[in-house]
């Protein structure tokens, strides 16, 4: 791998998320409503939005959806993410480390523990490549330098499909997914990229060692059209057009995961940790989601478009989304996030 190609394409995704209009279509959120209390009988004091996650303390239940690494920059960009995802007490996912296995001079690029050394520290990686078993092992290894909490493995296919380097055969990612997992010496969670994950396979990923699952849904940076923005060819633009069709809305996959949970984790299985992404941009979006089940919440491009204005952009998005998801809690009389389980009506 060339590292001057990574740099541009990671660069070119970046320019793009900020400066185009690269979000698909409603995630779906507005069709729920959440249940008010109204006689909540607590204060704001009683409200707590912490949370835990892979045994780290979190101030409110949210991930810094995976973006980058390898498109360089003084400081680079997830160097500016973990020092807020520190500051503002969130888990910080990093880009696809592709870029850091395979090119080890762009690893200082994913080098953030120093800075948030209590952070949920994620890594990243495409379950494509994971087929390989000598990138799987270097995975494994990357990892570990990187002092990382845990790995998203992400699904991608609709991406690929349109991107002109991308792959092209999907079969044989099932197995190396569960063999990846069970290698791995930390968490393993699966994510979609914009498709909504689907629930065909869950038996296997859950026996199979992954322990939660994202699922990325239609409605918010669509990278598909990325790809189309990016590439020259008519015939990428019009596949793109074509598949879109196809995703489920982030709502519709989280109800639906969730439904399907509740077959699954019978017995001796646990509960997979259920995360919704996908057009998060609002804390009532955020309560939605936490209302249809999931026990945290990412987004990616809000956090890009508040890091125009630096650490202090991001931090002052998430700040403000706290109090609003604190004020959210009240209002329908629950001491924390975690108590709107189940307070969304379908409208
Ligand atoms: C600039 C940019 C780069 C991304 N790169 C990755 C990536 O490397 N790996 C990945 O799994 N998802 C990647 N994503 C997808 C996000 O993690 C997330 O699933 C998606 O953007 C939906 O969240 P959003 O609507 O809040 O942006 C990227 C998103 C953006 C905006």
């Amino acid at each position: 791998m060339d590292p001057t190609d990574i740099r541009t394409r990671k660069q070119t995704h970046l320019d793009l998320c900020m400066s185009e209009d690269v979000e698909s279509d409603d995630p779906g959120f507005l069709r729920f409503r959440l249940i008010p209390e109204s006689l909540p009988e607590l204060a704001p004091e009683n409200i707590d939005t912490s949370a835990t996650f892979l045994g780290r303390r979190l101030s409110l239940p949210f991930i810094i959806g995976a973006m980058t690494g390898g498109a360089g920059g003084n400081p680079p960009l997830n160097h500016i993410l973990a020092r807020a995802a520190a500051r503002a007490g969130v888990a910080l996912a990093l880009g696809s480390m592709r870029a850091a296995i395979e090119v080890p001079e762009l690893l200082d690029e994913f080098d953030v523990r120093a800075i948030a050394p209590d952070v949920p520290l994620l890594g990243n990686v495409s379950a494509w490549q994971l087929r390989d078993d000598s990138f799987r092992s270097r995975t494994v290894e990357t990892a570990r330098r990187l002092e990382l909490d845990g790995m998203f493995v992400h699904v991608n296919a609709g991406q690929e499909l349109v991107q002109p380097e991308g792959e092209r055969t999907f079969i044989g990612a099932l197995d190396a997914i569960t063999r990846f997992a069970a290698a791995y010496p930390g968490p393993v969670l699966l994510k979609e990229v914009g498709l909504g994950l689907s629930t065909r396979h869950l038996a296997r990923l859950l026996d199979g060692g992954v322990i939660g699952l994202d699922v990325a849904g239609r409605g918010g940076t669509d990278f598909v059209r990325v790809e189309a923005l990016r590439s020259e060819d008519p015939d990428a633009q019009s596949l793109a057009s074509a598949l879109e069709s196809v995703g489920l809305p982030t709502a519709h996959a989280l109800q639906r995961l969730n439904e399907e949970l509740e077959g699954h984790t019978t017995g001796r299985r646990r509960r997979p940790l259920v995360i919704a992404s996908g057009g998060i941009r609002t804390a009532s979006d955020m309560a939605v989601a936490l209302a249809l089940g999931a026990d945290l919440v990412s987004a990616a491009r809000p956090i890009l478009l508040a890091s125009q204005r630096g650490e202090d952009g991001i931090v002052d998005w998430l700040d403000a989304r706290r109090r609003e998801l604190a004020s959210l809690c009240l209002l329908c009389g629950c001491r924390t996030p975690a108590e709107l389980k189940g307070r969304a009506v379908g409208l």
